[in-house]
């Protein structure tokens, strides 16, 4: 295998051993405690000898009225591994519950989520919880959709912006949870971590990660949805054919907007409008060259050339990259921007 690839994939399962901290998870979990009520909550990438997910379930197994825990222990090597099942009784002691050995198959080692074992518990689930491996969330949500199952998971927000996450997001499959909104997420991380990074820190003698950009990812439903709207910090245009906002999808409150597409990567053609012509990029150290970029990434028109970064021509006028935004339509329009307080 080539160095360039190994070293990539080593990257890739050093950032999948982040461990999510009690505190993150009963923040968000709180909001949905009436319905846990009778369901059955499985953790699939969760060692139930030290997650915070099963410890979470566990002590608050009696309160939420849950019908069965069951966490499965994924095994880097091809050892066989193990389920814990729990179905109440003893909520604080988490070493309280049944211990089924599994084994993985078909090139998948035990405690694989796509692994027979690990789609079997699935199937009996009714809630999956977990922080899942962020190197594998594509298949991972595809697993959850496929399955038709309730979910609450973290991931990282560049994942709505995905080809196959964000047409789940547009048809109101996915939003985000009700607890994290912005800010980092401190994440307990092995101790022989090596890229000692500015948000990487010691507490206790354990070692963290601050990261920024964590969201959980959900189908069910959350009061937050329904009174909030967009997060603004986009701009509101009623001057075109259909109303768009360029928002984030932070705060999406579905009985208000309808998310109609995302700049980076248009589905359909209904904005037209975001499709530019020949373009032609102008670089800081003066150079140009024709681009597809305004089309292929969000832009937005600017008044003055950018001298630090690259701005691109279009007909006569500039444009800047930004981050992709969600186009939304407004259910309910107005007339004029300012009369919804912008
Ligand atoms: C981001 S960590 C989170 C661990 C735990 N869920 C938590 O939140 O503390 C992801 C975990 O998934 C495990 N994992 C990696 N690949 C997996 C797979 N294919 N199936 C199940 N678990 C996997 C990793 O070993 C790692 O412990």
């Amino acid at each position: 295998m080539a160095d360039n690839k190994k070293m990539q994939q080593a990257k890739a399962v050093k950032n999948d051993e982040f461990y999510t901290e009690y505190g993150t998870i009963s923040d968000e979990m709180g909001h949905y405690r009436k319905q846990f009520e009778g369901q059955v909550v499985y953790c699939n990438c969760d060692d139930p000898a030290w997650s915070n997910f099963w410890k979470y379930f566990h002590s608050n197994f009696g309160s939420l009225n849950l019908k069965k825990l069951i966490a499965t222990h994924y095994r880097k090597d091809t050892e066989p591994s193990y389920a814990m099942i729990y179905e109440g009784g003893d909520d604080f002691n988490m070493s309280a519950g049944e211990v089924v050995p599994i084994k993985g198959n078909d090139g998948y080692n035990a405690g694989d989520f796509r692994s027979d074992a690990c789609v079997g518990f699935l199937k009996e689930a009714t809630v999956v919880s977990t922080n899942p491996p962020f190197s594998l969330f594509r298949e991972y949500v595809a697993q959850l959709i496929e399955y038709g199952k309730k979910f609450i998971i973290l991931g990282n927000q560049n994942a709505a912006t995905y080809q196959d996450i964000f047409p789940l997001i547009k048809e109101n499959m996915i939003w985000y949870g009700a607890s994290i909104h912005s800010g980092g997420i401190d994440f307990r991380i092995p101790d022989d971590y090596e890229e000692y990074s500015s948000n990487v820190f010691v507490k206790d003698g354990k070692h963290y990660i601050n990261l920024s950009g964590i969201r959980w990812f959900t189908n069910m439903d959350v009061k937050y949805r329904h009174d909030g709207l967009w997060h603004r910090n986009g701009k509101f245009d009623n001057t075109q054919a259909h109303c768009y906002y360029e928002g984030n999808e932070d705060k999406y409150n579905p009985d208000e907007f309808e998310i109609q597409t995302m700049t980076k990567t248009p589905i359909g053609n209904e904005y037209r409008m975001l499709i530019f012509d020949k373009q032609i990029q102008h670089n800081p150290n003066g150079t140009t060259q024709s681009v597809t970029k305004a089309n292929d990434g969000a832009v937005v028109e600017i008044t003055k050339p950018l001298h630090d970064k690259p701005y691109y021509s279009v007909q006569g006028k500039i444009y800047k990259a930004i981050y992709p935004r969600i186009l939304i339509r407004n259910l309910h329009p107005v007339k004029k921007s300012e009369d919804i307080g912008y």
